[in-house]
C-alpha cells in the first residue's frame, strides 16, 4: 500500500532541484539494486530536524552505504559527528567511499556490527538518534534510544507505517510488522517522548525527548 499518492510524491520530488552528484549516484545505486534508502524527501526532513536543534552529535542504527548519513553529516556541520553503523562491512566500506567523495568523511565515525550492541557502548547523550535496522529489532532499539538521546533531542525512525502493514490484524503480522507496531505503541505512550508519525514515503516517526530518563539508562 503506497502511503503517499504517486502524483503527490512526484510533485514533492520535483521541488528539490540542485543536488550533490554523490547523492544522485547513491540514489541510482539504490534504485538499481532495490536497496531501501530513506530517499531525498525523508533525508531532507532528517536534515531539517537535526538543524532545528543545532545537532552536533548523531547516532545512526542501520546506515547502509551511507545515504542517510550524507544528510545527517550535512546537518551537523564541520566539527560535528555522525556515528555510522551497519552489520555489513562491505556497506560500511562503500559508505566511507561515498562520504569521502562528498567531503564529509571527517564528520563520520564508522562502526561495523550489530547497531544495538554498538549503541550500548556509547553513553551519549546524542542530539539525534536515527533508526533504520531490521524491523523486528525496533522495540529493543527504542528502549535503548530513549536512554541515549538528550532532552530536547530527537529519535527519528524510518518505515513506521511499513507499507500499511501496521494495520493488519495481529494474527497476520510477521515478526517485522509486530516490531513496528510495538515500536509505535511505545513511542506514542512513553512519558518521556512526544511522538508524531509523518506519513512521508513509508512513514517517519519523530519523537521529541521531553523528559529525563536517567532511571532507565542501561
Ligand atoms: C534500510 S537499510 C538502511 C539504509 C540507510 N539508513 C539509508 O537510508 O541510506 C538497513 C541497513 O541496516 C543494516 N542492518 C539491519 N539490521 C541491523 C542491525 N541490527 N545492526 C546493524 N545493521 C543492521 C542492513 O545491513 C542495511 O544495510
Amino acid at each position: 500500500m503506497p502511503i503517499v499518492d504517486e502524483t503527490i510524491e512526484e510533485y514533492l520530488h520535483g521541488l528539490q532541484k540542485s543536488r550533490d552528484p554523490v547523492l544522485i549516484e547513491m540514489e541510482e545505486r539504490a534504485e538499481k539494486q532495490g536497496f531501501p534508502i530513506i530517499g531525498p524527501l525523508v533525508g531532507r526532513l532528517c536534515k531539517q530536524l537535526a538543524m532545528s536543534i543545532n545537532a552536533r552529535d548523531v547516532f545512526e542504527l542501520g546506515s547502509g552505504f551511507g545515504y542517510s548519513t550524507w544528510w545527517f553529516a550535512h546537518a551537523v556541520g564541520e566539527g560535528g559527528r555522525v556515528v555510522h553503523t551497519d552489520g555489513d562491512a562491505k556497506k560500511s566500506a562503500d559508505a566511507k567511499g561515498y562520504l569521502k567523495q562528498a567531503g564529509l568523511e571527517p564528520r563520520v565515525h564508522f562502526e561495523v556490527g550489530d547497531a544495538i550492541a554498538i549503541l550500548k557502548k556509547y553513553p551519549g547523550p546524542f542530539d539525534v538518534v536515527f533508526c533504520d535496522i531490521d524491523k523486528h529489532g525496533y522495540p529493543e532499539a527504542l528502549e535503548l534510544m530513549r536512554s541515549r538521546v538528550r532532552v530536547g533531542g530527537y529519535i527519528i525512525t524510518d518505515n513506521t507505517l511499513w507499507s500499511g502493514r501496521v494495520t493488519q490484524p495481529a494474527a497476520k503480522q510477521n515478526a517485522d510488522t509486530k516490531g513496528v507496531v510495538k515500536y509505535n505503541q511505545t513511542a506514542f505512550t512513553a512519558p518521556d517522548l512526544l511522538t508524531t508519525i509523518v506519513p512521508l514515503r513509508d512513514g517517519v516517526a519523530v519523537s521529541l525527548k521531553i523528559a529525563d530518563d536517567s532511571k532507565r539508562r542501561r
